[in-house]
């Protein structure tokens, strides 16, 4: 019932020349019906992205919670919209990490993004610190109980599960684990908005590719995969979306 998503997230990377990349993303993409995908750019190729691949859902990887102000360097969701963005990640853990954002800013960004029409992938996810201590499912918790908005349906609204430690890393949790936080996740978001969390979307991320994409899209309650990396090239992203089909 939940039709599966797959999003790629460029991070600092890319440039005008590597929009050429999405022509043949967005007709793999064309060519999936069942299957929904976009790319979040950097801010600066929105705009391009946009108009090399109108129709293609290109989105952005962060948003400012308020709507406008003494808030140098950043950029608001209204913005986002006028580049022509129909989404944007918040919570990334690079975020949290590198710019010190906590689950309350994530809320006030889903919740400020999803004022302007804008879709939300909301990210979750423990450190291998946390993983080591047995603290994985209650830090999953405590972060979807702090981010999720109170009027979080899945028509705008897609939880990402991306534990920090296989970011970036080759290395993946496995089947089993992934689906136990899914399913935690999932179990979570319907205590705190009820039957509309069964239709909200969880992918994973991090180092999915090409070759481990099938396994990871069949395991129980995973609906997507969010992808770094292997989302920079064609080559190595169309087999993604592929998979997910
Ligand atoms: P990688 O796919 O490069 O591990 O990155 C995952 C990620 O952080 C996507 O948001």
């Amino acid at each position: 019932m939940r039709r599966k998503l797959v999003v790629g997230n460029w991070k600092m990377n890319g440039s005008l020349a590597m929009l050429a990349e999405l022509d043949a993303i967005a007709a793999a993409a064309a060519a999936h019906a069942d299957v929904d995908a976009g790319v979040a750019v950097p801010t600066t190729l929105i705009a391009p992205a946009v108009a090399r691949v109108p129709g293609f859902a290109i989105g952005a990887q962060d948003v400012h919670a308020a709507e406008k102000g003494a808030h140098t360097g950043c950029v608001s969701a209204a913005m986002l919209v006028e580049a022509g963005a129909v989404f944007t990640i918040v919570g990334h853990s690079e975020r949290r990490h590198d710019q010190g954002e906590t689950s309350q800013d994530a809320w006030a960004k889903a919740a400020a993004a999803h004022k302007h029409g804008l879709g939300v992938i909301l990210c979750c996810g423990e450190t291998e610190a946390e993983r080591d201590a047995g603290r994985a499912e209650r830090v999953i918790q405590a972060q979807v109980e702090k981010s999720l908005p109170e009027n979080a349906d899945g028509s705008w609204l897609t939880l990402a599960y991306e534990p920090r430690w296989a970011i970036g890393t080759g290395r993946t949790p496995t089947l089993d684990e992934i689906s136990a936080i899914h399913s935690i996740a999932r179990a979570r978001m319907r205590h705190l908005v009820g039957d509309r969390a069964d239709g909200i979307r969880i992918l994973y991320g991090g180092s999915v590719t090409g070759d481990n994409a099938a396994s990871i899209l069949g395991a129980p309650d995973v609906d997507g995969a969010l992808v770094g990396g292997a989302s920079l090239t064609a080559a190595k992203f169309v087999p993604i979306i592929t998979a997910a089909a």
